[in-house]
């Protein structure tokens, strides 16, 4: 098993009988979910992806990718949300969060469309400068404008750089199947489309193309990260919590909620995990942040933190937990060196590998974090490879659905994320949004 909930920390703060009590209800999500009698269950086409995907596609994205690789020194991802993190979230976890700085075979992959900053703009284009480009853009609905923005200004540059022969050669997009309108432009200017699958929101799509493309172009084995999706897939479909960690997680998360544990903090100690964690917290934030209701999802990279969060977490308002992220094996070791001067007074870790160090850090934290009154909810993956990262993406879509079930809201939607959008396009003087633009201009006070 790559993947193993340890609860252990957790004793002092969960008693058995609290299991027992909330097992009805996470056997009522688990049927709303395999009956899909709940709310959004026209969004739950994730859940057997790891065995139902389009095989047919999946070749060609493997394809597509080899061919990616071979023609361009960068790829540009235009995406965001959904169609951002989870790609740059296996990227950095499976080769590393310096992956473009490294000496490799494959191209730079950089990230568009995520943000409205002409500085961060004007900085990707001149790391472009000079060098061939392919752009993925990656958008569900097409509409969406940080990315549509970007792909506007790559599209531009590929055609009078390659002309537009040359550029439909270079542009591949990734939407839906047949309704946006990135769909219907791109079957008019011919370029090679993947689809996001309708009844798979962004979130949840990183094992579609949305996720897989970028990922291969990576070098990485995209298979393995389906094969580890299908084990949890397996694995996971059990209502007994005792023979369920993934229910058992969505249940601890429900329990420690309902006293008063507002904040989950994912806590990695890689600094490969840093993105993961953003994506993990789009996923819980977006899915469960409604109707008044929701964990707030933090997350921290240890040691970074404990020097900067560690003291709260210890010592500060007690409405955290957190869930740990301990990986056994990492693929590197480094030996401690010794010093003769022993200026540090360090010298008891001579000698010692790293790792070693770091796995005694973790513990050692989580029993100061669990002195400290933090529920503490350990996440064993035994190694970081592809397997173990597929198992434990679907691991987290799988609880997060159940625990939003539980929760009592539809943790498919995102009502949420209009509010800003409409509110920017009536600023901006999108036609139609004339009214709603009066009545915000009273309100704006600079
Ligand atoms: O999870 C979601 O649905 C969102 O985060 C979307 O992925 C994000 O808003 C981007 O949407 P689109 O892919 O339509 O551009």
């Amino acid at each position: 098993m790559a993947i193993q909930l340890n609860t252990n920390y957790l004793k002092s703060f969960i008693k058995p009988q609290e299991y027992e009590q909330i097992a009805p209800q996470i056997r009522q999500a688990d049927q709303m979910l395999r009956e899909k009698s709940g709310a959004g269950n026209a969004f739950l086409g994730w859940v057997d992806l790891p065995k139902n995907y389009d095989k047919e596609e999946f070749t060609r994205i493997e394809k597509c990718a080899a061919k990616i690789q071979k023609s361009c020194q960068v790829l540009v991802v235009i995406g965001i949300g959904g169609s951002y993190l989870g790609a740059r979230a296996v990227i950095e976890f499976l080769r590393s969060p310096n992956y473009n700085l490294l000496n490799k075979n494959t191209p730079n992959i950089y990230f568009a469309g995520n943000s409205i900053s002409a500085d961060a703009l004007d900085d990707l284009l001149a790391l472009c400068e000079g060098k061939d480009i392919c752009v993925n853009v990656i958008s569900k609905s097409g509409t969406t404008t940080e990315p549509a923005v970007a792909f506007r200004v790559f599209r531009n540059l590929l055609e009078e750089k390659y002309g537009k022969e040359g550029a439909r050669e270079r542009i591949f997009v990734t939407t839906d199947r047949a309704r946006g309108t990135l769909k219907q432009f791109s079957t008019e200017a011919g370029y090679e489309t993947f689809v996001v699958p309708d009844d798979v929101g962004g979130r949840f799509s990183v094992l579609t193309a949305v996720g897989l493309l970028p990922i291969a172009v990576a070098g990485i084995d995209i298979k393995k990260l389906m094969e580890g999706a299908a084990s949890a897939m397996e694995k996971y479909t059990s209502t007994d919590l005792e023979k369920n960690d993934c229910y058992r997680y969505a249940a601890i998360r429900n329990i420690l909620f309902r006293k008063g544990k507002a904040i989950e903090i994912l806590a990695g100690y890689e600094p490969f995990a840093l993105l993961l964690n953003e994506w993990w917290k789009q996923l819980y934030g977006e899915s469960e942040g409604k109707d008044g209701k929701g964990i707030y999802p933090a997350s921290v990279i240890f040691s970074t933190d404990l020097h900067s969060l560690g003291q709260y977490i210890q010592d500060g308002n007690r409405i955290l937990f957190e869930t740990v992220l301990n990986i056994g094996d990492t693929k590197k070791s480094f030996t401690i060196p010794n010093d003769p001067a022993n200026i540090d007074g360090l010298n008891f870790l001579s000698g010692k590998d790293l790792d070693e160090v770091k796995k005694t850090a973790t513990l050692a934290t989580i029993l100061a974090h669990v002195d400290g009154g933090v529920p503490n909810i350990l996440i064993e993956m035994d190694e970081r490879s592809e397997f173990a990262l597929g198992e434990l993406i679907y691991f987290f879509e799988l609880a997060c659905a159940i625990s939003g079930y539980v929760l009592g809201v539809n943790p498919f939607d995102q009502p949420g994320v209009e509010s800003y959008k409409k509110n920017m396009f009536a600023l901006l003087g999108k036609p139609g949004y004339e009214s709603m633009r009066e009545e915000l201009n009273k309100r704006l006070t600079f």
